[in-house]
C-alpha cells in the first residue's frame, strides 16, 4: 500500500489556488546557448529568449528554467561561473535581464535561474586572487601539496565526473607545485564550503537575484559542495571514474551530511521575500530517500527526481519508479517531480528508440552505450509522446527540456571537430559527451540555421542536421497532430483534469499497460506489443497518436474522462 500524501495531496480536489504554484508548475528549461539568437552570432542570447516569450505563453509553461546565463570562458557551457552578479557579454546584459524577467512575468512566467555553488570558474576574481598568492583567497578552495616523493602524485584519488583526476598542479606562480580540486573540469574550481566567506558571498549572490524579482534557483550540483573532512580516498567506495549521472554508494565528495546546513542558511534568505522564492536541488544521489532529506521544511522546495529519465519503456518499471518517486516525496511533505530530459542526458526520443532492456535503468541508459543498434527515430518519437502525456497527468512538478516539445531527436553524428563539451577532450575521446542533446533549436521551415538566429548567414556554435526543418516550430504550427501541438494540447488540459487532483490511483490492467486514475480522470500508456481495449463508455480526451478509439495501440497514451 501506498502512503497517504500530505494536505495538497489528499484524494479528494482542491481549489488550484491552495497550493502554490511551484508544487504544480510545468516548467520549461531554456538552453540559452542553444534557444534563440537575436543578434546572429550563432549563439543563443537574451534578445533571442525575449522576442519568443510569447512563444513560451502559447505553449502554456508556468515557469521557465534558465541554463547559466553569467559571464563565463565556457569550459563548460557556462558551468563555469567568472561572476555571479552580471550577464555573459554573448547574451546581453543586466538591463536586458531586467527586462526579460519583467516581460517574462507580464506574460505569467516565472523565471528561475541556474546557481552554480560548487565551483567557479578558473577566471573567476577569487581563483585568480588565489593563484596570485592571496592567503585569504586560496582558502576559498581546495589546494593541497600532492603525494609521492615529490608531491608528484594527485592529494587523493578522487576522479574528474569528466574524465580524468579530480585535481590539477599549478605549474607556476606563488602556488606553484599545490594541486587544486575540480570535480568538474579543470576549468571549474571546487570551493571550500568550509570557508565562511564562501558561506556569505553565496548567500549575498541569492539576494542580489531575488531583488531584481527573480522567483527561484536550480542548484547546481546540489549534491557536491561539502566534501568528507580531510579530503579521504574514495577507494572501494566508487573510486573509480563516477559519472555525474550515476553517483551509487557513498563516496567522500558528494552528499555529505554538512551540506544540509547551507541549504538552511539558503531558505532563510529566500523566507525574506515575498512572493515566494523557491529552490530546485540537482542532487544526484543513491535513492530518493537520500534525495528526500534536501526537502525537510527548513531546506529546499522540490528536487529533480531523475529515475523516471532513466526507466526503459516498459510498464512495470513505470509504475514502480512512480510510486517510489511520489512516496519520497512525500515523507518529507514536497510534490514529486518529473523529468524525461535535460541538457545533460541523451534526448528521450533517442532513449526511446532503440530496445529496452529491464538493466537501461542501471548503466545502459548513459548516451552512446547502443552503439551497434541503429536508432528507430520514428518509434522512438512515439514513445516520446506517450511518455509525455504519463508526465504531464502525474501529480507535482514537470520538466520540459527545449526542443522535447519538438520531438527533437539526440544528434549523434556531429563531426569531431565541432564538439565542444569538456567530456570529449577528458575522456580520452572515447565519451563524445552531451553536444547532441543541446543543438540550436529550429524555429523556420527553411534551412539551417532554420531562424535561429536573426541572421540567416549565422554559424551555429553548434551545427544543426540537415533534416530539421521537418521539425521546425514553424512546420509544426502547421500540423494538427505534431507533438508541438500535442504538447499545447496538454498543458491547455492539464490545470483542469490533473492539477490538484490528488493520489495515483493504479488500475489493474494487462501488465504491459500502465493506467492510473486521478480525480475522475484515466492515463493509460502501452508499452507492449498489441492494442488493448479501453474501458467501455470512456471517453478519450487527448491521445499521443491519432484516431484512436476504442483500442489502445501499442506505444501510445491517452486521457480518458
Ligand atoms: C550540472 C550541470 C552540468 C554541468 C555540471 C557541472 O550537472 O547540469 O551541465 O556540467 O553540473 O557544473
Amino acid at each position: 500500500m501506498r502512503k497517504r500524501l500530505r494536505t495538497v495531496w489528499r484524494s479528494s480536489p482542491v481549489a488550484p489556488e491552495e497550493s502554490p504554484w511551484w508544487q504544480t508548475a510545468v516548467v520549461y528549461q531554456v538552453y540559452i546557448r542553444s534557444f534563440a539568437d537575436g543578434n546572429g552570432d550563432g549563439v543563443g542570447d537574451i534578445a533571442g529568449l525575449r522576442a519568443r516569450l510569447p512563444y513560451l505563453a502559447r505553449l502554456g509553461v508556468d515557469a521557465m528554467w534558465i541554463n547559466p546565463w553569467y559571464p563565463s570562458p565556457m569550459a563548460d557551457a557556462g558551468y563555469d561561473v567568472a561572476d555571479y552578479r552580471d550577464i555573459e557579454p554573448a547574451y546581453g546584459t543586466l538591463e536586458d535581464a531586467r527586462a526579460l524577467i519583467a516581460e517574462a512575468h507580464a506574460l505569467g512566467i516565472r523565471v528561475i535561474l541556474d546557481i552554480v555553488p560548487n565551483h567557479t570558474s578558473d577566471q573567476h576574481a577569487w581563483f585568480r586572487a588565489a593563484l596570485a598568492g592571496e592567503s585569504g583567497a586560496r582558502r576559498r578552495y581546495h589546494f593541497l601539496a600532492g603525494r609521492g616523493a615529490d608531491g608528484e602524485l594527485p592529494p587523493n584519488d578522487w576522479q574528474s565526473v569528466f574524465g580524468g583526476p579530480a585535481w590539477t598542479r599549478v605549474d607556476r606562480g606563488p602556488l606553484e607545485g599545490q594541486w587544486y580540486l575540480h570535480l568538474f573540469a579543470p576549468g571549474q574550481p571546487d570551493l571550500n564550503w568550509e570557508n565562511d566567506e564562501v558561506r556569505a558571498e553565496f548567500e549575498d549572490i541569492l539576494a542580489f537575484w531575488f531583488d531584481r524579482g527573480v522567483d527561484g534557483f536550480r542548484i547546481d550540483v546540489a549534491h557536491g559542495l561539502v566534501k568528507a573532512a580531510g579530503l579521504p580516498d574514495g577507494a572501494g567506495v566508487d573510486a573509480e571514474p563516477h559519472t555525474l549521472l550515476q553517483v551509487q554508494g557513498r563516496h567522500p565528495a558528494w552528499d555529505q551530511d554538512g551540506v544540509h546546513d547551507i541549504y538552511r542558511g539558503w531558505r532563510a534568505v529566500a523566507d525574506r521575500y515575498a512572493p515566494e522564492r523557491i529552490f530546485i536541488a540537482e542532487a544526484w544521489v543513491s535513492s530518493n530517500a537520500r534525495l528526500a532529506r534536501y526537502l525537510r521544511p527548513d531546506e529546499l522546495h522540490t528536487a529533480f527526481q531523475f529515475d523516471f529519465l532513466r526507466t526503459p519503456w516498459r510498464a512495470q518499471m513505470l509504475r514502480e519508479v512512480i510510486d517510489d518517486a511520489i512516496d519520497s516525496a512525500a515523507s518529507v511533505g514536497a510534490p514529486p517531480t518529473w523529468v524525461l530530459s535535460n541538457h545533460d542526458v541523451t534526448r528521450t526520443v533517442t532513449r526511446f528508440s532503440r530496445s529496452q532492456p529491464a538493466h537501461l535503468i542501471e548503466t545502459d541508459w548513459e548516451r552512446g552505450r547502443w552503439e551497434d543498434e541503429r536508432p528507430d527515430h520514428a518509434l522512438g518519437r512515439r514513445r516520446a509522446r506517450a511518455a509525455a502525456l504519463v508526465q504531464l497527468a502525474l501529480p507535482g512538478t514537470a520538466y520540459v527540456y527545449q526542443g522535447e516539445e519538438l520531438g527533437l531527436e539526440e544528434v549523434e553524428d556531429l563531426p569531431d571537430e565541432a564538439r565542444q563539451d569538456p567530456t570529449w577532450v577528458q575522456s580520452g575521446f572515447t565519451d563524445v559527451g552531451r553536444d547532441g542533446c543541446r543543438i540550436p533549436l529550429p524555429w523556420t521551415e527553411t534551412s539551417v540555421p532554420y531562424g535561429f538566429a536573426a541572421h540567416p548567414a549565422a554559424v551555429t556554435w553548434l551545427p544543426q542536421p540537415e533534416h530539421w526543418a521537418e521539425h521546425s516550430v514553424e512546420a509544426q504550427e502547421r500540423d494538427p497532430g505534431s507533438t508541438l501541438n500535442l504538447y499545447r494540447s496538454a498543458l491547455e488540459l492539464r490545470p483542469t483534469m490533473w492539477r490538484d487532483t490528488g493520489d495515483v490511483k493504479w488500475l489493474e490492467v494487462a501488465s504491459d499497460i500502465a493506467a492510473f486514475e486521478r480525480g475522475g480522470a484515466q492515463c493509460w500508456v502501452n508499452t507492449g506489443d498489441a492494442g488493448v481495449p479501453l474501458p467501455a463508455g470512456a471517453a478519450v480526451v487527448l491521445a499521443s497518436e491519432p484516431g484512436v478509439d476504442g483500442m489502445l495501440p501499442p506505444d501510445t497514451a491517452v486521457w480518458l474522462r
